[in-house]
């Protein structure tokens, strides 16, 4: 059975995602010519628009991972946010692209931002691909945004629900059956 019996619709098709993406990448490769960024990846939502956005940049740069926990299984965020693997290496001096795949309520970006500018990084930007601008809790805005999107549960392209969809190529809207259904 597709995973796409279970999206209401499409939201952001693919190639409106590669164009973007593209977009993106030539901007940053702009900013960041000669400043080797540190580019880190927030786990795992953000890995598939990371490993596009990498490789639109044709710059030199480096890659770092970390894993944050906020959601569980539901679809709400708890407002706790756990840092599950930290970076390897150190951000002190470095240029810092902080690479998520949806800025929701913002509270997972501001507690991150907030931890790594303790590590005195030269500067700390973020590159977010999806922005729910009506969903957000607290003062919080990414430098680099590839689209701003409705208050739509959405998946595909890296976002799950329940850990599932994250291989879907376009950005989805998750059909409500699927989350008000009993367990
Ligand atoms: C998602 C997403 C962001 C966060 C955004 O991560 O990747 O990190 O939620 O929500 P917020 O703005 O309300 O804090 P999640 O915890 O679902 O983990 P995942 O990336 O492994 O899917």
């Amino acid at each position: 059975m597709s995973l796409y019996n279970d999206a209401e619709s499409i939201l952001i098709t693919k190639e409106m995602i590669a164009d973007r993406v593209r977009e993106l990448g030539a901007e940053l490769s702009r900013q960041y010519r000669d400043k080797n960024p540190l580019m880190i990846c927030v786990l795992k939502g953000s890995v598939v628009f990371f490993s596009d956005l990498i490789r639109a940049m044709d710059i030199p740069l480096e890659i770092e991972f970390m894993a944050i926990s906020s959601y569980g299984n539901s679809i709400r965020s708890s407002g706790e946010v756990k840092v599950v693997k930290d970076t390897d290496k150190s951000l002190e001096n470095r240029h810092v692209i902080l690479v998520e795949d949806i800025i929701d309520t913002g509270l997972t970006l501001s507690y991150i931002k907030n931890m790594l500018e303790r590590r005195a990084p030269a500067s700390l930007k973020i590159c977010a691909l999806l922005d729910k601008p009506d969903r957000l809790q607290v003062d919080i805005e990414a430098d680099y945004v590839g689209f701003k999107i409705p208050n739509k549960f959405v998946i595909g392209y890296g976002l799950d629900y329940a850990q599932k969809y994250r291989n879907m190529p376009d950005v989805c809207v998750l059909n409500p059956k699927i989350y008000n259904r009993q367990p």
